[in-house]
């Protein structure tokens, strides 16, 4: 018999499609009254495939009394009730590093999109006003000071991408990382006042909540650019909608957003906010690669037990 999974919203559907080639598997989006679904059929799913976008919490987790496993389609989990899972001793894997590349590359893109006015610029030459002068003079990025907020796989894969375009690069962990050449700064605030380009590359959830304050955005500067490739939750997103008004700092790139899809409407206006729709990862070769890598996991769980990826 075939291990019966439950899907927790949509997933790519190539992923759709071979999960339920391997397995007993139900969409749970499906259900006019999933809580009512649940009610009766909870206790039958011994699996659940998710995404870092819709998570697992606590109820959810509950309401599955079997649950052995929960394959995460994302390297993020802050959206899964981790300790819940923990608490009953159920095994989650995430799919790190075959996003790590796309991550990076976007990081940087957008880093050059804000400082150099790229996103801007094309709606300048849109609106016509090419026609009535020159664009604004820019930020130049190359030699420049890049701050990494969380140095781990993808802050040292933007580090690396850094090193192309001569930044010096300094970065604030809770702890200094070993085997890297790049300075460590215990203090956020020091780093942030130091750096032109500060890149939020940290993890999400209740840790990491709003880790990038007020003071912290005030201590970037005038001269400074917030990148943020990571979770929204780890900015004040209403203190830097603040900043941004103000022009207390230089810009703002953001992929990610507290209340995704839902982006301040304060931002829309600003020219120099630059804002995508939580794309980081959304690349037809490393999405099909987080897709084989969520269905190996639960592939492998369901053969031996072992996850390829366990979340650390
Ligand atoms: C995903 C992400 O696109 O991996 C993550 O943690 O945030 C993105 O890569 C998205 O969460 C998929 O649901």
């Amino acid at each position: 018999m075939k291990p019966r999974i439950l899907q927790n919203g949509r997933l790519m559907p190539a992923l759709e499609t071979a999960l339920a080639g391997e397995f007993d598997l139900h969409p749970l989006w499906r259900e006019a009254d999933p809580k009512a679904y649940l009610a009766q059929h909870g206790g039958e799913f011994v699996g659940l495939a998710t995404s870092a976008r819709v998570g697992a919490d606590a109820a959810l987790i509950a309401a599955l009394p079997a649950l052995k496993v929960i394959g995460n389609f994302g390297v993020g989990y802050d959206t899964i009730d981790i300790d819940a899972a923990k608490n009953r001793g159920i095994a989650v894997s995430n799919t790190p590093d075959v996003l790590t590349d796309c991550v990076a590359d976007l990081a940087f893109g957008l880093l050059i999109d804000v400082a150099r006015g790229l996103s801007a610029s094309d709606r300048f030459l849109r609106r016509g006003d090419w026609l009535r002068g020159a664009f604004p003079l820019q930020t130049r990025v190359s030699g420049k000071r890049l701050g990494i907020v969380g140095l781990g796989r993808i802050g040292r894969t933007i580090a690396k991408r850094a090193s192309g375009f001569d930044m010096d690069v300094h970065y604030h962990n809770r702890r200094p990382a070993a085997d890297t050449p790049f300075v460590y700064e215990r203090s956020l605030i020091e780093l942030a006042r130091w750096a032109d380009f500060l890149v939020v590359a940290s993890a999400g959830g209740p840790e990491t909540r709003h880790l990038i304050s007020a003071e912290v955005i005030a201590a970037l500067g005038a001269d400074g650019f917030l990148i943020n490739i990571a979770r929204g939750t780890v900015v004040d997103e209403q203190a830097l909608v603040d900043a941004l008004v103000n022009k207390r700092i230089a810009g703002a790139a953001l992929d990610v957003f507290e209340k995704e899809p839902h982006v301040p409407e304060a931002l829309l206006g600003l020219d120099n906010a630059v804002l995508m729709p939580h794309i980081a990862s959304g690349t037809h070769e490393t999405r099909q690669a987080m897709a084989d890598l969520t269905l190996a996991n639960l592939r492998s769980f369901f053969r031996d037990g072992r996850l390829l990826t366990p979340i650390a």
